[in-house]
């Protein structure tokens, strides 16, 4: 048995007791489907004996059997469907929460290779294809053999040995047929379904974006783009029609062909007297039920074929391990006490790029602020990630307490990092529930512990203004923040957690200077006694941190208090002129207003 086979066998097979379940109630239907054809061959006999001079058969008999056999096959089939289909279900289920988990496990830096729109196409098409598989193909397999094995004994016992071969020859062609054809018709409908996630990407970017392709007066031109799109949908749907059209003339060809055996060769056989008529009807029937399992087999066998490729996808994904973990004996931090310190952190995002950061040095001691300045793209946000462990910093770099991070227990180190991320994500759910959002307290958060922190984080006041309050709704079902607002309810998220080391990467960018410098004042008593990281832009965000360091290309070009910076009269102290100049032009009196 292949890898692939084994994989797809052992997952269903967790089910098994359902899947046998099902499998005895769909021979209880089939036995019955057959028994009925039986059953009215023999009618049809004894009417004939009748016509030739026997005793009058009860046919009120017959026609309640027949009716008592239809009922079972109506209960049966309910019981399969529930007990196969529902199995398939539970597979699924159980596949897309361990997809989810497993996605959640993985590191920044995973995220970085996978598209999110490849990583959804598992969720979609891949466990699709396996439920197929767990529904349809289990069912139709058991089915085709469960059916086919009987009707080709009910025509080789009841009826006719030479007859049922004869018939079964053209029957025979029926599995490569519906494989072959049924795995060009899914090549090309995959193809189809590429285009159409084209066309509708394309509407969708066009539509949203009217504004701007009107303001740039590019209708014509998108309009051509889109139509493109639509076209090629177009044609590669014809293609697929081709084939489409083939299947069901290949199919009732190779049907009526062993009909037409089973009619001359069957026919003859009554003449002959070597099986009667009734006999000769009851074959009919099974003939018709022995064409379905053929048909089934190779749709079936396509069927599988993808479950087990996507099943394969899968087991690769879910063989990945997530990169940033505990290390083997991993050090429990206890309560952490937030001296800092990096030794030469030189960090790449991917080895054939040039270092992020590069040689590093600091030491930001228990209780105490320090503040990271630097153009954009200096290094900043890579700095304040490797602390928590977003990405992994190499071995030997970064020490909290004294400890390589990478030897802490990752549950420790992020319990006591609290981030504030520069990019201010926050989930769809209540103002409330984004403030309390983590899980380190082991309880749910107070109503009074997520107003105090909206209040340190200046934040409060405009929750109050909206008509639901806390309460109110975020993102695409509810309102949507300034930019402003999204940052201080991101800061108050992450103060609620009182951790030991707090890092503010850019946090409080969409605010301006004097609410910036009002809210770091405010915060003085909060800050007090932990270890802060501040990163800003502006100078006055950070001139009174116990160290200012400033960033360039990865490097620490100055580093020092505001005051030797100053003294010293390098970039820092020229940003700080120009800052301060802006500052005052922003609050002088408009020109011309005056005088
Ligand atoms: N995920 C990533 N993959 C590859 N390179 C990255 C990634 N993130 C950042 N970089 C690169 O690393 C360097 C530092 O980026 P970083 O985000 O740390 O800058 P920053 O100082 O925070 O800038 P800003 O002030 O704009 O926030 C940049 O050259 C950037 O292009
Ligand atoms: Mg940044």
């Amino acid at each position: 048995m292949s890898p692939e086979l084994r994989n797809l066998v052992r997952l269903l097979g967790r089910r098994r007791g359902r899947y046998a379940a099902g499998a005895v109630f769909l021979a209880i239907g089939d036995g019955g489907q057959l028994a009925v054809a039986w059953l009215i061959g023999h009618a049809i006999d004894a009417v004939g004996a009748a016509l030739s001079g026997g005793p009058r058969p009860d046919l009120d008999r017959y026609g309640l059997g027949v009716l008592g056999l239809a009922m079972m096959v109506v209960g049966a089939r309910f019981a399969w469907r529930h007990l196969i289909f529902g199995s398939s279900r539970m597979i699924e289920r159980d596949l897309r929460q361990r997809l989810h988990d497993h996605l959640q496990s993985m590191s920044a830096r995973f995220y970085l290779r996978h598209k999110i729109g490849d990583l959804m196409a598992y969720a979609t098409n891949d466990i699709q294809a396996i439920q197929a598989a767990a529904a349809g193909g289990m069912m139709s397999g058991l089915d085709a053999v469960i059916q086919g094995a009987g009707a080709a004994a009910m025509m080789v016992v009841f009826v006719d040995p030479r007859l049922a071969g004869a018939t079964l020859v053209p029957l025979l062609f029926l599995p490569p047929t519906t494989y072959l054809l049924g795995r060009q018709l899914h090549k090309r409908y995959g193809a189809v379904q590429a285009a159409f996630g084209t066309l509708s990407d394309r509407a969708q970017e066009n539509i949203a974006g009217v504004r701007v392709v009107k303001g740039f007066a590019r209708e014509a031109q998108q309009a051509a783009h889109f139509g493109e799109a639509n076209e090629r949908y177009r044609s590669l749907y014809a293609r697929m029609l081709r084939y489409d059209v083939a299947f069901d003339p290949a199919i009732d060809l190779m049907a009526g062909l062993a009909f037409a055996v089973g009619l001359g060769y069957g026919g003859t056989l009554v003449m002959r007297g070597d099986i009667t008529l009734g006999a000769y009807v009851s074959f009919n029937t099974y003939l018709a039920m022995l064409v379905w399992p053929m048909l089934a087999l190779g749709w079936v066998m396509n069927l599988f074929q993808r479950a087990m490729a996507s099943l394969a996808r899968l087991e690769t994904l879910f063989a990945t391990a997530p990169d940033v973990a505990d290390a083997p004996g991993a050090v429990a931090l206890g309560a952490a006490r937030g001296h800092l310190s990096l030794r030469g952190l030189t960090f790449r995002y991917e080895d054939h790029l040039p270092p992020a950061l590069d040689g590093v040095d600091l030491d930001v001691p228990a209780g105490r602020t320090v503040g990271i300045l630097g153009r954009t793209g200096s290094g900043k946000s890579t700095l304040a990630n490797l602390l928590p462990r977003v990405f992994d910093p190499p071995r030997g770099q970064v020490f909290l307490d004294g400890v390589d991070v990478r030897d802490l227990r990752l549950d420790d180190l992020r319990r006591a990092v609290a981030i504030v991320p520069q990019d201010t994500f926050l989930f769809s759910r209540t103002i409330a529930e984004n403030i309390a959002f983590d899980a380190f307290a082991g309880r749910e958060r107070t109503h009074d512990e997520i107003v105090a922190a909206a209040r340190l984080a200046d934040v409060d006041r405009d929750i109050q203004g909206f008509p639901a309050g806390y309460a109110t709704m975020l993102g695409e079902r509810g309102i949507t923040l300034s930019g402003g607002q999204r940052q201080r309810v991101c800061l108050a998220r992450a103060l609620i957690r009182d951790a030991p080391v707090l890092v503010l990467d850019d946090c409080l960018s969409a605010v301006d200077t004097l609410t910036e410098s009002r809210i770091l004042a405010a915060l003085g008593p909060y800050l007090a006694g932990r270890t802060t990281v501040i990163i800003a832009h502006r100078v006055s965000a950070l001139q009174h941190a116990d160290e200012i360091v400033v960033l360039d290309d990865g490097r620490v070009v100055e580093r020092g208090t505001h005051a030797s910076l100053l003294a010293a009269d390098g970039e820092y102290a020229q940003l700080y002129r120009r800052q301060q100049l802006e500052a005052e032009l922003e609050h002088a009196p408009a020109v011309g207003a005056g005088a």
